[in-house]
């Protein structure tokens, strides 16, 4: 929750009380360059060893809650029908209203499945946006991605409350012309890529009444639906008396098919896919015991599972999907007030820098937020993600698309980071962004064809990064 203090200051309050630590190392800078040069300027590639303040994401590090854990003791364990199992069926039934779950190890394997079923090659898949998983499994299928968001959702300083909305008239022109060729419409709860940012319910409820107009099934990604829950309840003026539940059930029941990583939802690890659409879930099922497990597993563990369920049922507790939504806020509306360029409004996952604000003079193809990602963890130990050209993948010719955005995303797992730590990274953000002239690009050493970001070694190009420490170590009297 957010207070007031006597002094008129307002920030973000923890309602939780911490029980278990883990020690953090403070890696020397030393030690940060050599990490940074052995990982090959590449994010992915640090050990979290060498990280002080791990941002990289939300995704399966987000603290679990006391009933989380004491669930997962009491996990059982059998290859096929466990009683963990039908617990946690039960709980995504309810939680989502539909009939029918399967299981899967993770978000990407419920991509998968639905791409192997259902996108042919030639088909194309609209969505508000792309997430980088979605995009490479439906691309792998023959198939493309039609991204239908609205003009202010790449617009980072703007006061819209749901830069995620489909932009509707367009994706109902693309299906008056193309519903043929369209397997399915897909919504992402917490559009990831732009910045964490909600759709409205209203927005929602338009899009499936044009996608059930085209007799066209509707495929929402839950992975980030407990941010876009709180939002639709804080932001959308329709909403505010009606109970998360109430919400759920709304979006639930406009929703065809629902998949959700629950790395993030639910703040455990695994994921799944529910529906009541007998044909489309007999369609899948067959991949499920075929890539991911036995359908009482999809390859989770048994204590994911426990975790799961509980995690799903916390879900309804405003104070605990608020948490992270409050706390990327403060950060978000700290920096802003430094004069360092955010995406605005706040959203949820993380509070994501304007990387084509912060160092204009980088080009797309010279990697601009990874490069700002290099420097913030020379300067503070602090490892975030890019979310930009990086992260896109060359055509069949090799050129490499210029990304719309470029962001290099500080993801706040959830409970995990306090308040003073939080207050430190704006700091060395803001130092950053007054040396910003300092930061130049990066070139590749070797990329890889797909999903190039997770594994790609990178240099900088002309040496910036010596000139950088050399700044830090005189301006902040850092270590050796
Ligand atoms: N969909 C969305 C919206 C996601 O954010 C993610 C993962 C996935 C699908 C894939 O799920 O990782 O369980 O296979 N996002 C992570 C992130 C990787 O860091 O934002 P997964």
């Amino acid at each position: 929750m957010n207070i007031k203090t006597f002094k008129g200051e307002k920030f973000p309050l923890e309602l939780h009380k911490v029980r278990v630590v883990q020690k953090l190392n403070f890696p020397p800078l030393k030690r940060r360059v050599k990490s940074l040069q052995e990982a090959g300027y590449n994010m992915f590639l640090l050990k979290n060893d060498d990280i002080f303040l791990d941002m990289l994401t939300d995704s399966g590090v987000n603290a679990m809650s006391d009933n989380q854990i004491a669930a997962m003791n009491q996990a059982d364990d059998s290859y096929a029908g466990s009683a963990t199992y039908f617990r946690l069926e039960k709980v995504v039934l309810e939680f989502f209203n539909k009939k029918y779950f399967l299981p899967t190890h993770q978000g990407r394997a419920c991509e998968h499945i639905l791409a192997k079923v259902f996108v042919k090659p030639g088909n194309a898949v609209p969505m508000n946006y792309h997430f980088t998983t979605t995009k490479a499994h439906i691309t792998e299928v023959g198939g493309v991605v039609e991204q239908f968001f609205l003009n202010e959702a790449l617009i980072s300083d703007s006061k819209n409350p749901f830069k995620g909305n489909m932009d509707l008239s367009l994706l109902e022109d693309y299906l008056d012309k193309h519903a043929a060729n369209v397997p399915f419409v897909r919504m992402e709860a917490g559009t990831n890529l732009i910045g964490g940012q909600p759709w409205s319910l209203d927005n929602y409820e338009k899009v499936s009444k044009i996608c059930r107009d085209h007799h066209i099934l509707l495929v929402l990604d839950a992975s980030l639906l407990s941010d876009n829950l709180y939002f639709i309840k804080t932001r959308e003026e329709a909403y505010k008396d009606a109970s998360i539940k109430e919400i759920l059930t709304k979006i639930s029941d406009l929703s065809d098919i629902i998949y959700f990583s629950a790395r993030k939802l639910s703040f455990s690890r695994g994921g799944g896919i529910v529906t009541s659409n007998l044909a489309a879930y007999e369609a899948m099922r067959p991949l499920v015991p075929l890539y991911e497990g036995f359908l009482t597993y999809g390859g989770m563990s048994i204590r994911e599972m426990e975790a799961m369920a509980v995690g799903l049922n916390e879900t309804y507790d405003f104070d605990i999907i608020s948490q992270g939504p409050i706390f990327i806020k403060y950060m978000v509306d700290e920096l802003d007030k430094l004069g360092v360029p955010v995406v605005k409004p706040a959203g949820g996952l993380g509070c994501h820098l304007d990387v084509a604000k912060f160092i204009p003079h980088v080009n797309h193809h010279q990697y601009p937020a990874e490069a700002l990602g290099s420097a913030l963890y020379l300067v503070g130990g602090i490892r975030g993600m890019e979310r930009g050209t990086l992260s896109e993948q060359r055509d069949s010719l090799g050129v490499e698309p210029e990304s719309e955005v470029e962001l290099l995303r500080l993801a706040l797992p959830r409970r995990v980071f306090t308040m003073s730590q939080i207050k430190y990274a704006i700091d060395r953000i803001y130092w950053l962004y007054q040396h910003r002239e300092l930061i130049g690009g990066l070139e590749w050493v070797m990329e890889p064809e797909v999903l190039r970001f997770f594994y790609g070694t990178l240099r900088p190009i002309g040496g910036w990064e010596n000139k950088l420490i050399k700044v830090l170590k005189k301006d902040l009297g850092q270590e050796e």
